[in-house]
This record gives C-alpha cells, structure tokens and sequence, in this order.
C-alpha cells in the first residue's frame, strides 16, 4: 500500500481538509489526484471541481507572492511548508488557510506525491506574537480521533 492510497482509507471523514497532489510542481502542475469532503467544504467548491485542477484556483488579490515563493521552493527541495495563505472560495469570499505541506516519498526516496492538511484560522485580536503560529487561532478544535492522531504527528505544529 502506498502513503497516497493509505491517506484515502483513512481521510473521507476526517474533519480536518486533506489533499493530495502528483509531484509535479510546475505549472499546470501540482494536479490535485484527491480531495476530502472536509477539503471541499473549505475551498467551497464540490469534489469534481477539484479534483484534477491545481490548488492555485484558491489564489486571489491578497494571496502573499512572498509566502508562495517559500511554498514553492519547499516543494521543489522536497521539504514540508507550514504557513498561511489567504485563499478564496467560489463564491469569491476570503479566508484564511494554515497549510502543513509534506511529500510523499517512496521506498527509494522518490516523491510520488505531495499531500497538504489544511484548516480555517482567524488573526487572534489584541494578543502581540512574535511567530505566525500564535498570530492565528483555528475556527474549531475538532476532537475526533484522526486530530488527535495529526496532533501526535505534529502536524500544524512547529517542528
Ligand atoms: C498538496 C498541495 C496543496 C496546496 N494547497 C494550496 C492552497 O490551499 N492554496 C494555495 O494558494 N496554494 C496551494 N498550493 C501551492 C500551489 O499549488 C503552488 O505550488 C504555489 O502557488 C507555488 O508555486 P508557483 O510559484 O508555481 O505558483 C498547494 C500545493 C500542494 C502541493
């Protein structure tokens, strides 16, 4: 079993959005192979508008050039991003996306695929940080199993 076919048995009803792509990162690639639902409820759009486009459809005025750079250049050095982006659903409304980005690699190193576990977060109001993970709070704390699992798994944490 390859890591892309484990994270569809295990991702349909995760709560948290999960998306896999094929390792091409030029354009027109990353093409998106998979999406979850929870994917599809927060990019706004249904799964087969997703599913064989790349994630730049969520890209709108304010998505930072800067932040998609250091995306970028995650992926082409094989290595995880952890960042924020401001995104767009369909209907054109604004939010804001924490990505945790990682490669999937195989058995002789090859990246087959990316995958990205992505959520909604909100600035957090009159509270100065100094690091972007504590400029920015998720809308909920689910607390099904596969979170905790991702929580032991450091993903959307610093490491
Ligand atoms: C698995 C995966 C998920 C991604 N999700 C998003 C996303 O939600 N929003 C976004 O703006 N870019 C996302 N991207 C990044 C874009 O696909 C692209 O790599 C980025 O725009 C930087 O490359 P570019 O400089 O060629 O545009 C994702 C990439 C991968 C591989």
């Amino acid at each position: 079993m390859t890591a892309f076919e484990l994270i569809r048995a295990f991702a349909h009803d995760a709560t948290v959005g999960i998306v896999v792509t094929d390792p091409m990162i030029e354009p027109p690639g990353p093409t998106i192979l998979y999406a979850n639902i929870a994917f599809g409820w927060l990019v706004g759009r249904e799964l087969d508008d997703i599913v064989g486009h790349s994630p730049r459809f969520m890209q709108g005025r304010e998505t930072r050039r800067e932040t998609l750079d250091t995306f970028h250049r995650a992926l082409a050095a094989g290595e995880r991003f952890h960042g924020y982006l401001a995104n767009y659903r369909a209907d054109g409304t604004k939010y804001r996306a924490e990505i945790d980005c990682r490669p999937l690699r195989a058995a002789d190193g090859r990246i087959e695929n990316f995958v990205a576990f992505e959520r909604e977060v909100l600035r957090r109001i009159g509270r100065p940080t100094i690091s972007a993970a504590g400029r920015y709070e998720p809308i909920s704390e689910s607390k099904d199993p596969l979170t905790e699992a991702l929580r032991a798994l450091a993903v959307f944490e610093h490491v």
